[in-house]
């Protein structure tokens, strides 16, 4: 389900992308807090002895704080203007997420 959640939040903004609307959507916050509340569950000190990395999960969960941050951000100004958000906001979504995985993959 965790990885699931980046696959929610990652494909939405590939979708935006690809459409060309550029874009932040709701089903982007829905895969968002689905990565939070499940590495959350993850994160947790049991069973007894799993050895968990912290810093790598608290790098994340910062990581994740500014994804919904950009979102929120996103969501509120689409809503005022009706346009999309500009250029550089949508492309840290998609940059920071994909920075997420890498680092719960590679470290
Ligand atoms: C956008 C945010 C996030 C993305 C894209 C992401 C992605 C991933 C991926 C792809 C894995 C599997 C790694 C592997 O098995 O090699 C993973 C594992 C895990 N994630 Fe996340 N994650 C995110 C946020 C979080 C947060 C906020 C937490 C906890 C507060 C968390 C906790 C964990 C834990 C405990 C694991 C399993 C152990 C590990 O491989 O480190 N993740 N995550």
């Amino acid at each position: 389900m965790h990885i699931v959640g980046f696959a929610i939040t990652f494909g939405a903004w590939v979708a935006e992308a690809a459409a060309g609307r550029f874009r932040t959507t709701r089903v982007m916050d829905y895969g968002l807090l689905a990565s939070l509340l499940t590495g959350l569950a993850l994160a947790a000190p049991w069973p007894a002895g799993v050895d968990l990395n912290y810093p790598k999960i608290g790098v994340k969960l910062v990581i994740l704080v500014v994804i919904g941050g950009l979102l929120g951000m996103g969501n509120a100004r689409q809503r005022r203007t009706g346009e999309a958000v500009p250029r550089g906001l949508f492309a840290a979504v998609g940059v920071l997420t994909f920075a997420a995985a890498a680092v719960a993959v590679l470290w």
